[in-house]
């Protein structure tokens, strides 16, 4: 969700690419991103965790996480998905959480320790995740790919499928516009006019060209939230591919 001014500002950012290799953010600064952060964590928290918590029931199914699992929340924000992933997959699995607003991330760990889990919560960014490649059974985003402007939808998803394990589930839920007038109309004028316009369905041909296979899209089990969906392929399909293609 972006908030009118300043982050559709940060979003015309030049957006810069980090490798795997770089020195990982400092904790207290947001990293430079072509992504519209968000700092008012504590206040996003109070007002949206009651809202969104319907939807971790059917993230879960449609994110097919299993228990033993390793889970990355990417643009966790104040952490709940994350919190309720590492549930998920119990204790012989792991979920993480990376977002580049330090707020965010002071937040989410607020969470953990509150509710007695140790998850961990890193500043970051989708387009230079912290990660070795092949790292994550699941790969999650919620409302996070209308934050990310221009090319870094693209440079975000090619991220979440280096990092995925071959045969992993990449799930990205975004909020899918009212068609009522009066609803659009609040949506334009409260919460962002480019929120309006959100398609969750252009987000198929993006998980394609990033290589992802099986790629599907449809209604999460919450009004005014859609997932796109995608495996990154196993190793015996590329290597099909790869034969095909010599
Ligand atoms: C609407 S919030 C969603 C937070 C959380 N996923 C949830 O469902 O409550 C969007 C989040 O995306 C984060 N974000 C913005 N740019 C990003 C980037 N380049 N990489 C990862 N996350 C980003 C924002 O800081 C913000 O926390």
């Amino acid at each position: 969700m972006y908030i009118r001014h300043s982050q559709e500002q940060e979003a015309l950012q030049t957006p810069t690419m980090l490798h795997f290799h770089h020195h990982p953010p400092s904790p207290h600064r947001t990293p430079e991103t072509g992504g519209a952060v968000i700092h008012w964590a504590q206040v996003y928290d109070a007002l949206f965790d009651r809202i969104l918590q319907p939807s971790e029931a059917s993230i879960h199914a449609l994110a097919q996480v299993k228990p033993g699992d390793q889970v990355l929340d990417v643009g966790c924000g104040p952490g709940r998905l994350t919190l309720a992933a590492q549930r998920w997959v119990g204790p012989t699995g792991e979920a993480q959480g990376i977002d580049p607003s330090p707020e965010m991330i002071a937040t989410a760990r607020r969470n953990a320790a509150q509710a007695g889990l140790a998850v961990k919560f890193q500043v970051s960014r989708v387009e230079g995740l912290p990660f070795p490649d092949a790292t994550f059974d699941v790969v999650v985003s919620r409302l996070v790919m209308h934050h990310l402007s221009g090319d870094l939808k693209q440079r975000g998803l090619a991220e979440m499928r280096r990092v995925l394990k071959p045969g992993g589930v990449c799930l990205a839920v975004d909020f899918e516009p009212p068609t009522a007038p009066f609803l659009r109309l609040a949506v334009w004028h409260f919460l962002s006019p480019g929120m309006t316009k959100i398609d969750v369905r252009d987000y198929v041909p993006l998980l394609t060209e990033a290589g992802f296979a099986e790629v599907e899209t449809g209604p999460t089990g919450s009004k005014f939230l859609s997932f796109v969906r995608g495996r990154s392929p196993e190793i015996s399909n590329l290597l099909i591919n790869k034969e095909n293609t010599q």
